[in-house]
């Protein structure tokens, strides 16, 4: 944390309302992306301290921290924005690509009917907001590694927005999170920054097109998944090592905040892939 003025008081920001994993039953089991592997070790206890720094950091900026209990045997439980998309308090179920993950979208489901929300269980193969980011009234959709195309049709009817398709092709950059931020949701005036060889040609242009403003993140960044951002409007998490980000977004009036989540970066995640975040209440409470 910086020692700056709170900045919840700052315009751009709102409170927000994240779904967070603690990461006790962390580890790398399996191998499902170039990030993982399982021979080299990983600190479980480093990973629970990194990830309450993390929660303790929302909190201190005055957002609504949600838990789900970790299930044994899934270890990448901790990376809750796969968990679901949760848009107009409509929740979104993930459909899992690897069998390794499968049991967490019914986990992540059963929370969400548990607290009242209205959940819909998905038919085509999702990661969540993994791969699904809203910016406005527009919502993204990766594809190409793990969320079918087809899935961003379903959401398409099911939520009645726009969802514009991209293509990932790199398995460095296998979820939309790990090569595109949102920067700014707010629909008028949306912000985002990503990393162009992470897209096919067609993608990139559909961005260019849509997003002339973008920051254009380095290979740098990228390289330490610094794209997997978490921002309020403001406030906005970044890994440490992605200094050419946080110099970017500060200089656009943001205000950047490091934090270390390394040891879940073994896993092949950050901040953002550690936080689904919650639109919209529920039905009942
Ligand atoms: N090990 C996890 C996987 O490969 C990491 C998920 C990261 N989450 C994210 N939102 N990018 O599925």
């Amino acid at each position: 944390m910086t020692n700056e003025r709170p900045a919840l008081t700052a315009p751009g920001s709102r409170p927000r309302r994240y779904l967070m994993c603690e990461p006790s039953a962390y580890t790398v089991a399996y191998e499902i992306n170039p990030w993982m592997d399982a021979s080299r070790a990983t600190d479980t206890a480093r990973a629970v301290a990194q990830w309450r720094v993390l929660r303790d950091t929302y909190l201190t900026l005055g957002h609504t921290v949600e838990l789900i209990e970790p299930i044994k045997g899934l270890p990448d439980m901790v990376y809750a924005a796969n968990g679901a998309l949760v848009v107009d308090g409509l929740v979104y179920s993930a459909k899992f690509r690897y069998p390794e993950r499968q049991p967490e979208g019914p986990a992540y489901q059963k929370w969400f009917a548990d607290h009242g929300f209205v959940t819909h269980t998905a038919a085509e193969i999702n990661e969540g907001e993994g791969d699904i980011l809203v910016v406005g009234d527009v919502i993204l959709g990766g594809t190409g590694f793990r969320t079918e195309r087809s899935a961003h049709a379903e959401l398409a009817r099911l939520t009645g927005r726009e969802v514009v398709s991209l293509e990932l092709v790199d398995p460095h950059f296998y979820h939309l999170d790990t090569a595109l931020s949102v920067l700014s949701d707010d629909a008028a005036e949306p912000q985002i920054a990503y990393y162009p060889p992470a897209f096919a040609a067609d993608s990139r242009a559909e961005l260019e097109r849509r997003y002339p403003d973008a920051l254009i993140a380095t290979a740098r960044d990228a390289e330490v998944l610094g794209l997997n951002v978490v921002s309020d409007g403001y406030n906005i998490i970044v890994a440490p090592d992605a200094v050419d980000l946080a110099d970017a977004v500060r200089a656009r009036g943001f205000h950047p905040i490091p934090v270390d989540t390394s040891e879940l970066l073994k896993g092949g995640g950050g901040a953002k892939c550690c936080t689904l975040e919650i639109r919209g209440a529920a039905v009942r409470s």
